[in-house]
Protein backbone atom coordinates (compact mmCIF):
# COMPACT_ATOMS: atom_id res chain seq x y z
CA UNK A 1 0.00 0.00 0.00
CA UNK A 2 0.92 3.59 -0.42
CA UNK A 3 2.19 5.68 2.54
CA UNK A 4 3.27 9.45 2.64
CA UNK A 5 6.93 9.14 4.90
CA UNK A 6 10.61 10.39 5.03
CA UNK A 7 14.26 8.76 4.96
CA UNK A 8 15.56 11.75 6.18
CA UNK A 9 14.55 14.55 8.05
CA UNK A 10 14.42 18.69 6.64
CA UNK A 11 12.23 20.36 4.89
CA UNK A 12 8.28 19.47 3.99
CA UNK A 13 10.43 18.17 0.55
CA UNK A 14 11.48 15.18 2.19
CA UNK A 15 8.55 13.54 1.99
CA UNK A 16 7.93 10.85 -0.58
CA UNK A 17 5.59 8.12 -1.58
CA UNK A 18 6.78 4.50 0.44
CA UNK A 19 5.23 1.42 -0.32
CA UNK A 20 4.45 -0.61 2.74
CA UNK A 21 2.71 -4.15 3.39
CA UNK A 22 -0.48 -3.96 4.82
CA UNK A 23 -0.56 -3.03 8.27
CA UNK A 24 -1.43 -6.31 9.89
CA UNK A 25 -4.37 -7.12 11.87
CA UNK A 26 -4.33 -8.31 15.35
CA UNK A 27 -7.29 -9.78 17.35
CA UNK A 28 -8.15 -6.84 18.66
CA UNK A 29 -7.94 -3.90 16.18
CA UNK A 30 -9.55 -2.99 12.97
CA UNK A 31 -8.30 -2.48 9.38
CA UNK A 32 -8.85 0.90 8.33
CA UNK A 33 -9.52 2.40 4.70
CA UNK A 34 -8.36 5.59 5.21
CA UNK A 35 -10.24 8.50 3.68
CA UNK A 36 -7.87 11.59 5.01
CA UNK A 37 -5.86 12.75 7.52
CA UNK A 38 -5.23 15.53 10.03
CA UNK A 39 -1.57 17.36 11.12
CA UNK A 40 -0.86 18.25 13.84
CA UNK A 41 2.56 20.49 14.94
CA UNK A 42 4.53 17.04 16.26
CA UNK A 43 3.97 16.29 12.08
CA UNK A 44 6.14 18.87 11.39
CA UNK A 45 8.48 18.30 14.55
CA UNK A 46 9.15 14.88 13.87
CA UNK A 47 10.10 15.56 10.43
CA UNK A 48 12.45 17.79 11.08
CA UNK A 49 13.98 15.18 13.69
CA UNK A 50 13.16 17.04 16.67
CA UNK A 51 12.26 13.73 18.47
CA UNK A 52 15.16 11.89 17.85
CA UNK A 53 16.07 11.60 21.40
CA UNK A 54 13.04 10.61 23.18
CA UNK A 55 11.83 9.13 20.60
CA UNK A 56 14.38 7.77 17.85
CA UNK A 57 12.10 5.83 14.85
CA UNK A 58 13.61 3.56 12.56
CA UNK A 59 13.13 5.37 8.71
CA UNK A 60 10.89 5.41 7.03
CA UNK A 61 8.93 7.29 9.06
CA UNK A 62 4.91 7.54 8.21
CA UNK A 63 3.32 10.50 10.79
CA UNK A 64 0.25 10.93 10.87
CA UNK A 65 -2.26 10.45 14.71
CA UNK A 66 -5.46 11.63 13.27
CA UNK A 67 -7.08 9.39 10.79
CA UNK A 68 -11.00 8.92 9.53
CA UNK A 69 -12.11 6.02 6.89
CA UNK A 70 -13.95 2.97 6.69
CA UNK A 71 -13.73 -0.44 8.34
CA UNK A 72 -12.41 -3.01 5.89
CA UNK A 73 -11.43 -5.62 8.52
CA UNK A 74 -11.97 -6.33 11.86
CA UNK A 75 -9.94 -8.54 14.52
CA UNK A 76 -11.29 -11.50 15.69
CA UNK A 77 -11.97 -10.17 19.20
CA UNK A 78 -13.77 -6.63 18.18
CA UNK A 79 -17.39 -7.22 18.65
CA UNK A 80 -18.19 -3.53 18.48
CA UNK A 81 -18.00 -2.60 15.36
CA UNK A 82 -18.23 -3.58 11.55
CA UNK A 83 -17.01 -3.92 8.49
CA UNK A 84 -18.30 -0.87 6.53
CA UNK A 85 -18.61 1.61 9.48
CA UNK A 86 -16.99 4.47 9.38
CA UNK A 87 -14.50 5.58 11.60
CA UNK A 88 -12.10 8.64 13.23
CA UNK A 89 -9.16 7.45 14.86
CA UNK A 90 -6.17 8.10 17.45
CA UNK A 91 -2.56 6.71 15.90
CA UNK A 92 0.63 7.12 17.27
CA UNK A 93 2.18 7.54 14.02
CA UNK A 94 1.47 6.18 10.46
CA UNK A 95 -2.01 7.61 9.56
CA UNK A 96 -0.37 9.09 6.25
CA UNK A 97 -1.42 5.86 4.65
CA UNK A 98 -3.89 4.21 2.62
CA UNK A 99 -4.77 1.69 5.49
CA UNK A 100 -3.88 1.83 9.26
CA UNK A 101 -4.68 -0.54 11.94
CA UNK A 102 -6.13 0.53 15.22
CA UNK A 103 -7.19 -0.87 18.46
CA UNK A 104 -11.06 -1.23 18.81
CA UNK A 105 -10.26 1.79 21.69
CA UNK A 106 -8.56 3.96 19.34
CA UNK A 107 -11.80 4.97 17.17
CA UNK A 108 -14.88 5.86 17.23
CA UNK A 109 -17.78 5.51 14.96
CA UNK A 110 -19.07 8.64 13.04
CA UNK A 111 -22.28 9.23 12.67
CA UNK A 112 -24.17 8.98 9.01
CA UNK A 113 -24.17 12.49 7.31
CA UNK A 114 -21.51 13.69 8.50
CA UNK A 115 -18.87 15.69 6.53
CA UNK A 116 -15.67 13.72 7.12
CA UNK A 117 -13.71 16.70 6.72
CA UNK A 118 -15.40 18.37 9.68
CA UNK A 119 -14.25 15.42 12.17
CA UNK A 120 -11.05 14.16 10.69
CA UNK A 121 -8.75 17.01 12.96
CA UNK A 122 -10.76 15.99 16.42
CA UNK A 123 -8.61 13.30 17.71
CA UNK A 124 -5.87 14.52 18.93
CA UNK A 125 -6.19 17.93 19.74
CA UNK A 126 -9.70 16.95 21.17
CA UNK A 127 -8.25 14.15 23.16
CA UNK A 128 -5.71 16.22 24.46
CA UNK A 129 -8.31 18.85 25.94
CA UNK A 130 -10.77 16.34 27.37
CA UNK A 131 -7.83 14.80 29.20
CA UNK A 132 -6.60 17.69 30.29
CA UNK A 133 -9.92 20.01 31.14
CA UNK A 134 -11.99 16.82 31.99
CA UNK A 135 -9.57 14.10 33.50
CA UNK A 136 -6.50 15.55 34.83
CA UNK A 137 -7.81 19.25 36.10
CA UNK A 138 -11.38 17.90 36.59
CA UNK A 139 -13.11 21.56 35.60
CA UNK A 140 -15.97 22.82 37.31
CA UNK A 141 -18.26 25.17 36.43
CA UNK A 142 -17.64 28.00 38.52
CA UNK A 143 -14.09 27.97 37.36
CA UNK A 144 -12.82 30.14 34.93
CA UNK A 145 -10.15 29.31 32.51
CA UNK A 146 -7.88 31.76 30.17
CA UNK A 147 -6.87 30.21 26.81
CA UNK A 148 -3.74 31.30 25.76
CA UNK A 149 -3.38 30.44 21.57
CA UNK A 150 -7.64 30.18 21.05
CA UNK A 151 -7.40 30.12 17.96
CA UNK A 152 -5.46 26.78 17.94
CA UNK A 153 -6.36 23.55 17.55
CA UNK A 154 -6.06 22.58 21.01
CA UNK A 155 -7.06 25.86 21.80
CA UNK A 156 -10.36 26.16 20.37
CA UNK A 157 -11.24 22.35 21.74
CA UNK A 158 -10.02 23.71 25.19
CA UNK A 159 -12.53 27.17 24.81
CA UNK A 160 -15.35 24.66 23.69
CA UNK A 161 -14.76 21.87 26.39
CA UNK A 162 -14.70 24.30 28.97
CA UNK A 163 -17.76 26.16 27.91
CA UNK A 164 -19.35 22.79 27.52
CA UNK A 165 -18.85 22.51 31.24
CA UNK A 166 -20.12 25.71 32.01
CA UNK A 167 -17.34 27.43 32.71
CA UNK A 168 -16.33 31.41 32.20
CA UNK A 169 -13.28 31.28 29.18
CA UNK A 170 -11.40 34.11 28.45
CA UNK A 171 -9.65 33.44 24.76
CA UNK A 172 -6.45 34.81 24.15
CA UNK A 173 -5.24 35.07 20.29
CA UNK A 174 -4.04 37.36 17.59
CA UNK A 175 -6.35 40.42 17.26
CA UNK A 176 -7.20 39.05 13.56
CA UNK A 177 -8.58 36.22 15.28
CA UNK A 178 -11.13 37.72 17.43
CA UNK A 179 -14.29 37.22 15.30
CA UNK A 180 -12.87 33.30 15.06
CA UNK A 181 -12.87 32.89 18.96
CA UNK A 182 -15.61 34.78 19.87
CA UNK A 183 -17.92 32.49 17.93
CA UNK A 184 -16.93 29.51 19.72
CA UNK A 185 -18.52 30.99 22.74
CA UNK A 186 -15.43 32.53 24.80
CA UNK A 187 -17.05 35.03 27.31
CA UNK A 188 -14.48 37.24 26.83
CA UNK A 189 -12.05 37.85 24.14
CA UNK A 190 -8.22 39.51 24.79
CA UNK A 191 -5.76 39.93 22.01
CA UNK A 192 -2.26 38.56 22.74
CA UNK A 193 -0.55 42.10 22.13
CA UNK A 194 -3.12 43.04 25.15
CA UNK A 195 -2.77 40.56 27.23
CA UNK A 196 0.13 41.85 29.54
CA UNK A 197 -1.75 45.12 30.05
CA UNK A 198 -5.17 43.41 31.06
CA UNK A 199 -5.91 43.19 34.28
CA UNK A 200 -8.12 40.28 34.19
CA UNK A 201 -7.46 36.92 35.97
CA UNK A 202 -8.87 33.23 35.83
CA UNK A 203 -8.14 30.06 38.15
CA UNK A 204 -6.35 28.33 35.10
CA UNK A 205 -4.44 29.79 32.70
CA UNK A 206 -3.53 27.00 29.62
CA UNK A 207 -1.01 28.09 26.94
CA UNK A 208 -1.75 26.73 23.90
CA UNK A 209 0.16 29.03 21.84
CA UNK A 210 2.24 26.87 19.08
CA UNK A 211 5.91 26.33 20.33
CA UNK A 212 4.54 27.44 23.58
CA UNK A 213 5.44 31.23 23.06
CA UNK A 214 4.08 34.22 25.69
CA UNK A 215 4.37 31.71 28.93
CA UNK A 216 5.61 34.85 30.76
CA UNK A 217 2.60 36.72 29.94
CA UNK A 218 0.01 34.34 30.69
CA UNK A 219 1.44 33.32 34.53
CA UNK A 220 0.95 37.33 35.45
CA UNK A 221 -3.00 36.33 35.13
CA UNK A 222 -3.53 32.77 37.51
CA UNK A 223 -5.43 33.91 40.41
CA UNK A 224 -4.88 33.25 43.94
CA UNK A 225 -4.85 29.22 44.27
CA UNK A 226 -4.88 29.10 40.39
CA UNK A 227 -2.84 27.36 38.39
CA UNK A 228 -0.80 28.00 35.28
CA UNK A 229 -0.95 24.97 32.79
CA UNK A 230 1.65 24.40 29.77
CA UNK A 231 1.36 22.21 26.48
CA UNK A 232 4.89 22.51 26.20
CA UNK A 233 7.57 22.47 28.06
CA UNK A 234 8.03 25.46 30.76
CA UNK A 235 11.54 26.31 32.93
CA UNK A 236 10.39 29.99 34.00
CA UNK A 237 10.83 29.55 37.74
CA UNK A 238 7.87 30.84 39.68
CA UNK A 239 5.83 30.57 42.43
CA UNK A 240 2.43 29.86 40.47
CA UNK A 241 1.98 25.96 40.44
CA UNK A 242 2.26 24.78 37.26
CA UNK A 243 1.68 22.04 35.25
CA UNK A 244 3.23 20.65 31.96
CA UNK A 245 0.91 19.06 30.31
CA UNK A 246 1.38 16.53 27.25
CA UNK A 247 -0.11 13.59 25.60
CA UNK A 248 0.08 10.57 27.31
CA UNK A 249 -0.26 6.56 26.30
CA UNK A 250 -3.03 5.77 28.79
CA UNK A 251 -4.83 8.41 27.60
CA UNK A 252 -8.45 7.36 27.41
CA UNK A 253 -9.15 7.53 23.63
CA UNK A 254 -12.61 5.87 23.34
CA UNK A 255 -14.87 8.16 26.10
CA UNK A 256 -13.02 11.22 24.56
CA UNK A 257 -13.89 10.32 21.32
CA UNK A 258 -17.48 9.97 22.01
CA UNK A 259 -17.58 12.82 24.07
CA UNK A 260 -16.48 15.08 21.05
CA UNK A 261 -18.71 13.01 18.32
CA UNK A 262 -21.34 13.77 20.56
CA UNK A 263 -20.64 17.53 21.21
CA UNK A 264 -20.31 17.89 17.61
CA UNK A 265 -23.67 16.29 16.93
CA UNK A 266 -25.20 18.70 19.16
CA UNK A 267 -23.36 21.51 16.99
CA UNK A 268 -21.80 22.72 20.66
CA UNK A 269 -18.83 21.88 18.74
CA UNK A 270 -16.71 23.20 15.52
CA UNK A 271 -13.07 22.47 14.01
CA UNK A 272 -13.01 24.35 11.11
CA UNK A 273 -10.44 23.35 8.22
CA UNK A 274 -7.87 25.79 7.30
CA UNK A 275 -6.76 24.22 4.33
CA UNK A 276 -7.15 20.79 2.25
CA UNK A 277 -4.91 19.15 0.14
CA UNK A 278 -4.79 16.12 -2.52
CA UNK A 279 -3.79 12.74 -0.71
CA UNK A 280 -0.29 12.95 -2.83
CA UNK A 281 2.97 13.65 -1.97
CA UNK A 282 2.69 16.70 -3.46
CA UNK A 283 -0.38 17.24 -1.50
CA UNK A 284 1.78 16.20 1.95
CA UNK A 285 4.63 18.27 1.13
CA UNK A 286 2.19 21.51 0.43
CA UNK A 287 0.05 20.57 3.82
CA UNK A 288 3.65 20.72 6.12
CA UNK A 289 4.68 23.52 4.01
CA UNK A 290 1.47 25.81 5.43
CA UNK A 291 1.44 23.72 8.64
CA UNK A 292 4.76 25.47 9.41
CA UNK A 293 3.63 29.13 8.56
CA UNK A 294 1.12 30.81 10.48
CA UNK A 295 -2.04 29.78 8.79
CA UNK A 296 -5.67 30.81 9.22
CA UNK A 297 -7.48 28.99 12.31
CA UNK A 298 -8.45 25.33 11.83
CA UNK A 299 -6.98 21.89 10.85
CA UNK A 300 -4.82 21.68 7.80
CA UNK A 301 -5.79 18.32 6.27
CA UNK A 302 -5.40 15.94 3.44
CA UNK A 303 -8.54 13.75 1.78
CA UNK A 304 -8.56 11.82 -0.78
N1 LIG B 1 -2.16 19.16 18.37
C1 LIG B 1 -2.14 18.42 19.48
O1 LIG B 1 -2.89 17.43 19.61
C2 LIG B 1 -1.22 18.79 20.63
C3 LIG B 1 -1.19 17.99 21.75
C4 LIG B 1 -0.37 18.37 22.81
C5 LIG B 1 0.42 19.49 22.70
N2 LIG B 1 0.41 20.23 21.59
C6 LIG B 1 1.23 21.44 21.51
O2 LIG B 1 0.36 22.53 21.82
C7 LIG B 1 0.67 23.65 21.01
C8 LIG B 1 -0.57 24.06 20.23
O3 LIG B 1 -0.94 23.02 19.33
P1 LIG B 1 -2.04 23.28 18.21
O4 LIG B 1 -2.19 22.03 17.44
O5 LIG B 1 -3.23 23.89 18.81
O6 LIG B 1 -1.25 24.36 17.31
P2 LIG B 1 -1.75 25.45 16.28
O7 LIG B 1 -3.18 25.26 16.00
O8 LIG B 1 -0.81 25.43 15.13
O9 LIG B 1 -1.43 26.85 17.01
C9 LIG B 1 -2.01 27.39 18.11
C10 LIG B 1 -1.97 28.91 18.04
O10 LIG B 1 -0.63 29.41 18.31
C11 LIG B 1 -0.59 30.77 17.87
N3 LIG B 1 0.77 31.13 17.40
C12 LIG B 1 1.54 32.04 17.98
N4 LIG B 1 2.70 32.15 17.35
C13 LIG B 1 2.68 31.28 16.32
C14 LIG B 1 3.59 30.97 15.29
N5 LIG B 1 4.77 31.57 15.19
N6 LIG B 1 3.23 30.04 14.39
C15 LIG B 1 2.03 29.44 14.47
N7 LIG B 1 1.12 29.71 15.45
C16 LIG B 1 1.44 30.62 16.36
C17 LIG B 1 -1.66 30.91 16.79
O11 LIG B 1 -2.63 31.83 17.30
P3 LIG B 1 -2.76 33.33 16.78
O12 LIG B 1 -2.43 33.34 15.31
O13 LIG B 1 -4.18 33.69 17.05
O14 LIG B 1 -1.77 34.08 17.60
C18 LIG B 1 -2.29 29.53 16.70
O15 LIG B 1 -3.68 29.55 16.49
C19 LIG B 1 1.83 23.23 20.11
O16 LIG B 1 3.02 23.71 20.65
C20 LIG B 1 1.78 21.73 20.13
O17 LIG B 1 3.05 21.15 19.91
C21 LIG B 1 -0.43 19.93 20.56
Amino acid sequence: MQSFGFNRFGTAAVFESIIQPTPELTPRRVLIKVAGFALNPYDAALRRGEHVQDRPLPFPIVPGTDVVGTIAAIGAQVTDYQVGDVVIGHSYLGAYAEKIALSHNKIAKVPADTPLDAVVGLTSVGITAYNLLLVKLQLRAEQTVLVQGASGGVGSMLVQLAKARGSHVIGVASATNAAYVRQLGVDQFISTAALPTTPQTADIVINAVNGGREQTAGLAHVAKNGRYVSLMPFSIATSVPTLVFQPEKQFRDRPALAYLLNLYAQHRLQLPVAAKFAFTVAGVQAAHTLLEQRHRPGKIIVMK
